[in-house]
């Protein structure tokens, strides 16, 4: 029997509709959600905590508190990017231990833990406190691929994590391109090694998701992720009653009643019909380019965003060529928040400035300075030389540098909201300018239905008329009609089947 954790209240509509579901849009069904009996319901964390605060204006802790209560039976799980909570930045130990005390407190059961770099230290006092709070610490794998990103060295990383005290292993396909052999073949050692329950956390982007859905949970998944139909395919998960359709009748049935589940569906698509002006239809359709290219969707409209803005769109077929280098010469990072972000940016530079690092970004030279931690591969030496000028990156864990600043945030913030407590200092000290501008907003009589509203008018406004290109279709080159899609996979994908060929030569599979 295979677990499903539900992924509708949080990946799901922040993969498709930039996170906006409202509280109050959970709520009617949270009752019916809880008797389903799901391995667990992820419904926090990720991008949902910065919207709350920031468009829908809604207090994150008001919202978890609410939805416990109305669902005391399962789970409630949480995405937590490790020493960055549910920020862009590395936080002071205090601070990732006062959130998850809190956030256990207010009802999240399981804890699941990233960091961008696979780096253990950045996850190891999450996951300390995720332990001492009582909840399920689930200790995650970033799946990538790389010359690095070995089976035995995702198995050695599981190891670090189940020392550092995971009760169980998340693999996080976040870009969705891991093949259902590999999937299979990465759960079946995860689970013989390292001995802990493994969940698989997948995107259906590419389309190869409900396969390896399939795979890892006949290799001795756990449980996997999946989202309610109306919130499922494209950049979400895989649909729950396709999963809980497909393994009926198998030795890893869910358990779950499908006709329930339907009618569950059925209340979320209205929820998504109210939401409708904020989908980008391009989300929920299947690209198998990502299997070549491996941009993960969002990175993709990120990149063609910046590119329209500098009028150089023609040039994307380049910046794809050289994302692969930039990512090599840092050490082949997965692609998530934040590594996407500051491997795409540098990559656009190099190519518009016309040589390579002629301009580094700040957020690379921290990088290179070990600030985000340590990178799964060493830093191209140049690059580093160039950053450095032979001084030595920082040794040992990044927020070993940070002094703590929960007491000084509980300080300001009172500066301007006397009776703030210390959800209120966490939201004020991971988000400055947006907990001033939410607190200045509610003092104004706003009610969150107001705020929520011109926030859904605005973004509805931005998005209408689309004028964004289809990022599938051919773009003219500078040579003139030819497939830049096509051009750039080319070399990508040799250079994968180079990764994959030496990964078997090196594991004898
Ligand atoms: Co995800």
């Amino acid at each position: 029997m295979v677990g499903i954790t539900e992924t509708v209240l949080r990946d799901g509509h922040q993969s498709l509709i930039a996170t906006r579901m409202r509280t109050k849009h959970m709520l009617p069904a949270a009752e019916r959600l809880d008797q389903i009996g799901y391995h667990s319901i992820e419904a926090w964390g990720g991008a949902t905590y910065d919207v709350c605060l920031r468009f829908l204006r809604e207090d994150p802790w008001e919202r978890l508190r609410a939805l416990k209560r109305v669902m005391p039976n399962t789970p409630l799980q949480m995405l937590l990017r490790g020493q960055n909570l549910v920020g862009y930045r590395h936080y002071a130990d205090d601070m990732v231990e006062a959130f998850v005390a809190k956030a256990a407190r207010d009802g999240i059961g399981v804890f699941r833990v990233f960091d961008a770099l696979n780096d253990p230290k950045n996850m190891e006092v999450a996951l300390k406190a995720v332990r001492k709070s009582g909840a399920v610490a689930q200790g995650t794998i970033c799946y990538t691929q790389s010359p690095v990103h070995t089976l035995p060295a995702f198995v050695e990383l599981g190891r670090q994590l189940a020392a550092m005290g995971a009760d169980e292993l998340c693999v996080k396909d976040m870009a969705g391109f891991m093949p259902p052999r590999e999937g299979g073949e990465l759960v079946r050692a995860l689970v013989k090694e390292v001995g802990l329950p493994v969940t698989v956390h997948t995107h259906s982007s590419s389309g190869l998701s409900t396969l390896t859905c399939l795979a890892v949970t006949a290799a001795g998944a756990t449980a996997i992720d999946s989202a309610l139909s109306p919130f499922a395919g494209g950049a979400s998960q895989p649909p729950t009653e396709t999963l809980v359709g497909a393994l009926e009748g198998t030795p890893d049935a869910t358990g779950l009643d499908i006709e329930a589940l339907a009618e569950l569906a059925e209340y979320f698509r209205g929820v998504m019909e109210h939401y409708k002006p904020l989908l980008d239809t391009r989300s929920l359709q299947t690209d198998p380019t990502i299997l070549i290219h491996q941009v993960p969707g969002g990175m993709l409209s990120n990149l063609l965003s910046q590119l329209k803005d500098q009028d150089s769109l023609q040039r994307l077929g380049e910046v794809l060529e050289e994302i692969p280098r930039v990512r090599a010469d840092l050490g082949y990072p997965p692609l998530v928040t934040p590594t996407s972000q500051i491997v795409g940016i540098q990559s656009v530079i190099n190519v518009l400035t016309g040589g390579r690092y002629r301009q580094i970004t700040r957020e690379v030279q921290d990088y290179v300075k070990g600030m985000y931690g340590t990178p799964p591969a060493p830093i191209d030496a140049e690059l580093r030389e160039k950053v450095l000028h032979g001084a030595s990156p920082i040794q040992g864990r990044p927020a070993d540098q940070l002094a703590p600043e929960l007491t000084k945030a509980l300080q300001e913030v009172r500066s301007f909201v006397p009776a703030a407590d210390t959800a209120e200092a966490l939201s004020y000290a991971l988000f400055p300018a947006v907990f001033k501008s939410y607190r200045a907003a509610l003092d104004r009589g706003l009610t969150p239905e107001h705020l929520t509203a011109a926030a859904v008018g605005i973004v509805a406004a931005m998005r209408t008329p689309a004028p964004a290109p289809a990022p599938i279709a051919p773009l003219p080159s500078a040579g003139g009609g030819v497939n830049v899609w096509a051009h750039a996979g080319r070399s990508s994908l040799s250079q994968n089947r180079r990764w994959v060929d030496a990964h078997r030569a090196r594991t004898g599979r």
